[in-house]
């Protein structure tokens, strides 16, 4: 059984950042699956490290879409993202350092650091983005009346 399944609650409402969400949670049940499976910490370190790779590229895509779309908040969730990868920093030179991290803690960690984070601020940008998609939507109506 996957450690997460994809569900509508965690939708944005926008389908390029719901793809690479749903990326995200693959790359975590992966994870998942090689720590049930008891592979080595070589395997392991690999899998955060993809994951933290995949996870700067989506901030950065996310911010470049706040950005094109105005969202007043920008600045606050760059913060967001920033402190967001100096933990994965600090975790993931906590683990390569050879400091045993149980599985729990690890998924516990991955839990709230992207899921609260999509769950919570991510939602943010997606409600304003509807709203002003709403908004034009019915401009346009009223233009074309
Ligand atoms: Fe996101
Ligand atoms: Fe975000």
């Amino acid at each position: 059984m996957p450690f997460i399944t994809w569900d509508d609650c965690y939708s944005v409402h926008i389908p390029e950042m719901d793809e690479e969400h749903k990326i995200i949670i693959k790359i975590i049940n992966q994870l998942d699956d090689v720590i049930k499976d008891g592979k080595d910490q070589y395997v392991i370190g690999d899998i955060i490290n993809q994951l933290i790779e995949y996870t700067i590229t989506h901030f950065s895509n996310e911010e470049k879409l706040m950005a094109g779309f105005g969202f007043p908040e920008l600045e606050k969730h760059k913060r967001i993202h920033s402190s967001l990868c100096e933990q994965a920093r600090i975790f993931l030179n906590e683990y390569n350092s050879g400091k045993s991290i149980s599985a729990e803690k690890l998924m516990k960690f991955l839990w709230e650091w992207l899921l609260d984070h999509i769950m919570g601020d991510d939602k943010k940008y997606g409600q304003f983005y509807t709203k002003i998609n709403t908004k034009n939507q019915e401009t346009q109506e009223v233009l074309i009346k």
